[in-house]
């Protein structure tokens, strides 16, 4: 069947003959219509004290033979620096309400140790507390976002952390900070009040929940030019009437944003399965499981939409992306797992969707950053790896800040088993020079995919830049041995006469290209 995705919906045209346009898509981008900006960040990250995300992963220690700034790794600091990255959040996730920011800051050997209960039961020196992670986010040139604790914190805590970061006069907390050698304040522009309130958060009721984000966050002030963002914790996949209630509850203008958190379990939580070895049907039911990001974000937004109309709120998607297995041999509340060329899939997939909802969705952070979930980059020890996600933030990040633009896709579906899923996904942006950039996605194991884009409302010259991510097979991966088997690379099979850009996708692909 060929069916049609539209910027806002997707829409099955059963009355297309599937047999005559079976091997072909075709697309239509409105390049004068767009309205919307793809917020940056909606490129953003996600690093918990978890496993080997911060320590190894991003913070080695000031005297680690691991060529580092301030103890942070240099390899990775340039690696983020190239795919832009825009914000970074932290401590957690389940950890952030059992952190107590206090424990990590001052000299490291006065700093209290303690239980990491959630993450493997190990021990967290604090050796990375607030001031490591705020310099690392000046270093990466990434806006910090900060994650408080509501579930086993007060609101006294809570205060006083943004005192710390952000004040920049006399008080008790600025003192603090100038003690610990930290003169100026940061610039914190997120906060989240609470993680996961519904679960490791302290299993709340949404009315609990929201009574106590209006308590807490009026305690969390705004200290000279500093603004805060303040994002609601929001709910789990699909709870709309959590999302119903903080929103009948909070009233608009003590939230910028609030969340929504939604992994891809291959088989649901208790059949995830393996990063790396996984069946055709397995592999299209994933990325039906990606799609269904679509539906969630829909469904959320039509709730906020009855609350606000003018969508001030944003939607902020602060954890996503695969989940499956741990590596076997690793610890298994670690949660390492490999990255293959299904989680390029996934990504792209996802960041269409966002693109799509560009109006509402604000805000997102794919988990997690290094080691951990559906990482752009794995380490051991001195090595590093960049991941397939890692090589499509890389080709996406042209459409950071950009004009989402509206699009239609007309594609055949794609089948393995019970699952289906269109086989071509798209989307198109226009950057502040004018320039449209076009990615396209294709799922097939098997064929290639002739694909015509027809650009209206601006006249073309020029299609060039072409960057192509694709692999042998769907489950190839980057290794410490192999580490440069799937990265992007140039692309030329596409040409761009009258308007129309006809690309041939590869099987199992995706590819950016510009057009002037
Ligand atoms: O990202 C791993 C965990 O998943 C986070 O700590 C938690 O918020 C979520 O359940």
């Amino acid at each position: 069947m060929l069916r049609t995705l539209s910027l806002i919906a997707t829409i099955g045209i059963a009355a297309l003959s599937s047999i005559a346009v079976a091997q072909e898509a075709s697309i239509v981008v409105n390049a004068d219509q767009g309205k919307v900006k793809i917020s940056r960040h909606i490129y953003g990250h996600f690093s918990e004290h978890l496993g080997h995300c911060i320590y190894g992963g991003m913070y080695v220690g000031e005297n680690s033979p691991i060529p580092n700034t301030n103890g942070v790794r240099n390899d990775v600091i340039d690696a983020l620096k190239n795919i832009k990255i825009p914000n970074l959040r932290w401590p957690g996730g389940c950890f952030a309400d059992e952190y107590h920011w206090m424990d990590g800051i001052g000299p490291k050997e006065n700093r209290s140790r303690m239980v990491n209960t959630h993450w493997g039961g190990v021990v967290e020196d604090n050796s990375f507390g607030t001031n490591e992670f705020l310099n690392m986010c000046e270093e990466l040139g990434c806006e910090p976002y900060i994650c408080g604790n509501v579930g086993s914190g007060s609101v006294e805590e809570m205060s006083k952390w943004v005192e710390y970061m952000t004040f920049d006069g006399e008080s008790p907390m600025a003192n603090l900070r100038k003690q610990n050698g930290r003169e100026k304040p940061w610039k914190v522009s997120f906060l989240a009040v609470g993680n996961e309130s519904w679960g490791c958060g302290g299993n709340m009721t949404p009315d609990f929940y929201a009574q106590n984000y209006r308590r807490y966050q009026t305690f969390c002030r705004n200290y000279g030019d500093n603004h805060l963002l303040k994002v609601a914790g929001g709910a789990n996949v699909d709870d709309y009437n959590w999302t119903e209630t903080i929103m009948k509850n909070v009233p608009l203008n003590q939230m910028w944003g609030l969340s929504l958190h939604y992994y891809t379990h291959p088989g649901g939580w208790d059949n995830k399965g393996s990063a790396t070895q996984f069946t055709d049907e397995k592999y299209v039911e994933t990325l039906k499981r990606a799609h269904h990001m679509d539906e969630l974000v829909t469904r959320h937004d039509a709730i906020m939409t009855k609350y606000d109309p003018k969508k001030r709120v944003a939607l902020v998607v602060d954890e996503w992306g695969s989940w499956y297995d741990v590596e076997p041999g690793t610890n298994p509340g670690f949660l390492f797992q490999q990255n293959t060329m299904r989680d390029a899939m996934i990504a792209a997939i996802t960041l269409n969707i966002f693109h799509a909802h560009a109006d509402r969705v604000r805000m997102a952070n794919i988990a997690q950053i290094v080691n951990v979930l559906q990482a752009v980059i794995l380490t051991d020890g001195e090595k590093m790896i960049l991941t397939p996600t890692y090589h499509i933030f890389d080709m996406y990040k042209v459409h950071q800040d950009a004009t989402a633009l509206p699009i239609s896709v007309n594609t055949p579906d794609y089948t393995k088993g019970k699952f289906t899923i269109p086989q071509v996904s798209a989307t198109a942006s226009k950057d502040a020079n004018g320039v449209v950039h076009v990615s396209l996605t294709n799922v097939s194991l098997e064929k290639s995919i002739k694909v015509s884009v027809d650009i209206r409302g601006m006249k073309t010259k020029t299609a060039s830049e072409a960057q192509l991510l694709t692999a042998k097979n769907i489950a190839d991966h980057n290794t410490f041995d192999e580490p440069h088997t799937i990265e992007l690379a140039q692309f030329s099979d596409y040409k761009l006469k009258d308007n129309v850009l006809t690309v041939t996708l590869p099987a199992k692909s995706v590819v950016t290209i510009a057009v002037k």
